[in-house]
């Protein structure tokens, strides 16, 4: 059995429910550009940087843009993505995520930040819960997306923790495969079909516990 040291969380979808508000402006950003982008389409742009998420919701719509034009939209998008979580409350935390963190710090277990968002920190401060976090790597300290497990090894070097004692937790299959890469233990939070490659899988943080964090 593997004793458990770290545990790397990412923040969409695992910590916080942020792919209703992602949904919002990237469907207020289609609609300005004379198309579609249902809840359906949504789904392809979790786990996905913001760039590549805005090349996927063109391809939805078949529209080609210039690079510059790109990275005037993807602003755009953000602006009134940061409209929204600039309004967070701490009642919007997933269930039994704080329960979870207060059970690993109880045990030593250091805790870690592993999110593709350049806004994490935002998100972090309106939940007030950055005091949990023993590290935090995010979208403004990595180069490489996942699936690369950049973000995730970085995570278990911030913390002084061999890759094989951290468990991962994610709810995108490029964030299993990430986790995966960088040869570390997975539960996958969501649909086990769809994550098939984590060790197993659970509906949320409140079906985790101290026990369940053996592997
Ligand atoms: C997470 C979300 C994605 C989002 C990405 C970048 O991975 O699941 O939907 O596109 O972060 O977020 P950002 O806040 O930097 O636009
Ligand atoms: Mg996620």
């Amino acid at each position: 059995m593997t004793k458990i040291k770290a545990c790397l969380f990412d923040l969409d979808g695992v910590v916080v429910d942020t792919a209703k508000y992602h949904y919002l402006a990237w469907k207020r950003l289609a609609n300005e550009l004379g198309f579609d982008f249902t809840e359906d389409d949504n789904e392809r742009l979790k786990g996905v940087s913001r760039m590549r998420s805005l090349e996927i919701l063109l391809e939805i719509g078949d529209k080609t843009l210039s690079n510059d034009e790109k990275l005037a939209i993807a602003e755009k998008k953000n602006v009134w993505y940061r409209e929204y979580i600039t309004k967070m409350e701490p009642d919007e935390i997933l269930p039994g995520a704080v329960e979870y963190f207060k059970e690993l710090k109880d045990a030593g277990i250091k805790i870690a930040l592993g999110s593709a968002s350049k806004n994490a920190v935002t998100i972090l401060e309106r939940l007030k819960i950055m005091h949990w976090f023993d590290a935090i790597i995010d979208g403004t300290n990595t180069q490489k997306a996942k699936p690369d497990p950049e973000v995730f090894l970085l995570g278990a070097k911030a913390v002084g923790v061999d890759a094989s004692e951290c468990v991962v937790f994610e709810d995108a299959e490029a964030g299993v495969e990430a986790a995966k890469a960088a040869n570390m233990k997975c539960v996958g939070i969501g649909d086990e079909r769809i994550l098939a490659k984590a060790d197993f899988c659970v509906a949320g943080l409140h079906e985790m516990n101290l026990k369940k964090t053996e592997f």
